[in-house]
């Protein structure tokens, strides 16, 4: 049983969503928690991991690292993007299971599911066609991390868990434009159009494709959940079951941060697949539902990016 005292290691607690699962549990009492940074554990080392496992004696693990990217950085670095997160998550889910850990939390992404599967996806779509290829390669090993959870659940009974969000955004995010997700890639453009007087903003691919979006705090509080819950299936979908088009996102971003001109699509650039919007019946089934609005959470976003606009990191690939 979880409690306020559980010694809850939550991997990449510096990230969007593990620094957002940090915050909430504080705010909750939970008084034991454990993180490092990739400096002072690079989790794709085994023997690191296994050390560090044994040493902390987590009760739970809340593994939130990954070498995370846009289309761009997927599509230049499949191999880092594949290997790296299987060895993250690897490491991290043996250790827990040769090591005791009573649960264990995956976190994945909604990039799983097969790129022409019926809309809004559901769970049981996993491994039923192909994968949308700008991405595949973290799909892959996001797929696996799955399956190993599931796979030691039936074999060993472990409460091991794996929620797939939807795309996320919100404080802390990476606003860096080589490596960054549409949604802060946009924030960033709009605003520096709007300081430099620039009339017309640039956008990546047709505009057309349709995407659903939450709000980082919203998958921390799912996280919660899930830690304070043993829940039935192996895995869950979350995000809002709402979904919009790139342009009406673009125009919704365009007008929170102030921008006033043209926006320019250039579908010369890969637009992904078509729509993505998840099945979040399984999750709201259980007592689960996502609370801030779109428009709440971009601007939310918008503050805290001018708020610590001189800090972001540039993120190297
Ligand atoms: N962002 C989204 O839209 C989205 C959507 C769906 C699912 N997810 C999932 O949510 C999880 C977290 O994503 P995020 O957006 O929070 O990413 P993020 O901000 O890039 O954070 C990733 C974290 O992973 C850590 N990390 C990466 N490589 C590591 C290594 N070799 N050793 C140790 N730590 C390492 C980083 O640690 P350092 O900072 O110390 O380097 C960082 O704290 C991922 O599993 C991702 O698939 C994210």
């Amino acid at each position: 049983m979880i409690d306020k005292n559980s010694i809850i290691y939550i991997a990449g607690h510096k990230g969007m969503v593990g620094s957002a699962i940090w915050r909430m549990l504080i705010s909750q009492g939970y008084t034991n928690l454990v993180g490092t940074s990739s400096k002072e554990l690079d989790l794709r080392k085994q023997k690191s991991v296994r050390d560090y496992i044994r040493k902390i004696k987590p009760d739970v693990i809340i593994d939130a690292a990954a070498k995370v990217g846009g289309i761009l950085a997927n599509n230049n670095f499949p191999y880092a993007f594949l290997m790296e997160n299987l060895q993250i998550q690897n490491n991290l889910i043996d250790a827990a299971h040769r090591l005791g850990v009573d649960k264990f939390i995956f976190l994945g992404s909604s990039c799983i599911y097969p790129k022409l599967a019926p809309q809004p996806l559901k769970e049981e779509y996993l491994l039923t066609g192909p994968l949308e290829p700008t991405n595949e390669w973290y799909a892959l090993a996001k797929i696996t991390g799955v399956k190993a959870c599931e796979a030691l659940r039936r074999e060993f009974e472990k409460d091991f868990v794996s929620l797939m969000p939807t795309n996320l955004y919100g404080t802390h995010d990476n606003f860096d434009l080589n490596s960054s997700h549409v949604l802060p890639a946009m924030i960033r453009k709009f605003h520096e159009a709007k300081l430099n007087n620039h009339a017309v903003v640039v956008l990546w691919g047709s505009g057309t494709p349709m995407r659903e979006f939450l709000f980082v705090d919203d998958m921390a509080a799912a996280v919660v959940f899930a830690l304070e819950n043993e829940l039935p299936d192996p895995l869950y979908n979350v995000g809002t079951g709402i979904d919009l088009t790139i342009k009406e996102l673009a125009l919704t971003i365009q007008r929170i941060v102030g921008h006033e001109g043209e926006i320019i699509w250039d579908d010369s650039k890969p637009d992904g697949t078509p729509r993505k919007l998840m099945d979040i019946s399984k999750m709201h089934d259980l007592g689960w539902q996502h609370q801030v609005s779109l428009e709440e959470g971009i601007a939310r976003t918008y503050v805290w990016f001018l708020e610590n606009i001189g800090e972001f990191k540039e993120v190297k690939m």
